[in-house]
């Protein structure tokens, strides 16, 4: 990979690009995402995302091996970082509108 190319993460929210050395977690925050963590380390499995097509898991480069499990188009965005482009599949920011009243 290139170091000018750029890494770019797409969720349902936007297209975002994502800043050199950052964790996938990180960027998820900084771009205003809420995601589920607790050991920000690869143990408990709580920050588990999945990704929209398994071939992007070609993408992600672990920091650490992490232990807790992970499907093919599973990721742990909280050790990873991203080296290109991907897709991931997040549940659409609900609104009050959206609840039954
Ligand atoms: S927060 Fe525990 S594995 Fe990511």
């Amino acid at each position: 990979m290139s170091d000018k190319a750029p890494v770019c993460l797409t969720t349902p929210r936007g297209r975002f690009e994502l800043q050199r050395g950052e964790t996938l977690l990180a960027a998820l925050e900084r771009t205003g995402h809420t995601v589920e963590y607790q050991c920000r380390s690869g143990y408990c499995g709580a920050c588990r995302l999945r990704l929209s097509d398994p071939q992007m898991a070609e993408q992600l480069h672990y920091l650490i091996e992490p232990l807790a499990h992970r499907a093919a188009d599973e990721l742990l965005p909280c050790c990873c970082q991203v080296r290109g482009e991907i897709v991931l599949r997040l549940a659409e920011p609900v609104t009050k509108t959206d609840s039954p009243s």
